[in-house]
């Protein structure tokens, strides 16, 4: 659904977007206020970007992976550990709607806004339970089912979820104790279509 460059350009500057900033620091916090973090916890962060949500996680983690498949997003990452000296945070080329997935290691996987730009929701959620240990959790940051204003009308991926519909999917993967909260609130946009987007964490557990 999204080519491999379609973040591309948007890399540089992603995070001068202060509402991006505030987007990946609540949903950090809604993370640690519904699962139990530990340093020694080993995560993977799916469609990572330019990983403002691992910098906000990594203090309550130990080694994190960011997986992305824009060149781009994983180039203005690296840069920004280069900068900051960071160690345990490795970022790794990753296409769950390609590549092969690595076997069970991750305790954790979180990811943000990243599950709508993918097209079988089923498989990348079967694919996210075999990623991760027993037990293990999942975190999902996206938005709530709204009506294409978000992108507007060239953008072929989801509109974003309906909580009981994805909770749904979640079980059928395998998942069990499913739990939304309401991480953040978007505004985008001027009308006449939706212009506020609340953004769920929905949590569930291996
Ligand atoms: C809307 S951005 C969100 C970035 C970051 N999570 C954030 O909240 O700032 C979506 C990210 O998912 C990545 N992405 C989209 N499809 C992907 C796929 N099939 N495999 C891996 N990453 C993907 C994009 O490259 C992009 O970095």
């Amino acid at each position: 659904m999204t080519t491999d460059n379609a973040f591309d350009a948007k890399a540089k500057t992603w995070d001068n977007d202060p509402v991006k900033v505030a987007r990946a620091a609540a949903v950090a916090k809604a993370i640690r206020e519904n699962v139990p973090l530990t340093t020694q916890m080993s995560a993977l962060e799916f469609g990572c970007g330019t990983g403002l949500l691992s910098f906000e996680l990594k203090p309550y983690l130990g080694r994190i992976t960011l997986g992305d498949n824009s060149p781009g997003m994983l180039a203005a990452l690296q840069e920004k550990l280069d900068a900051a000296k960071i160690a345990n945070m490795h970022p790794v080329m990753m296409d769950l709607d390609k590549d092969a997935i690595p076997p069970a290691s991750f305790d954790l996987i979180f990811t943000a806004m990243t599950l709508h730009h993918i097209d079988d929701t089923e498989k990348v959620l079967r694919d996210m339970y075999a990623m991760l240990t027993q037990p293990g959790y999942l975190c999902v940051a996206d938005l709530d089912a709204e009506d294409g204003s978000f992108h507007g009308p060239d953008f072929s991926g989801h509109k974003g979820f309906d909580r009981e519909d994805l909770a749904g999917k979640a079980r059928q993967a395998g998942f069990h104790r499913v739990h939304f909260t309401t991480a953040f609130h978007m505004s985008k946009g001027t009308g006449p279509g939706q212009t506020a987007f609340p953004i769920f964490l929905m949590v569930v557990a291996k």
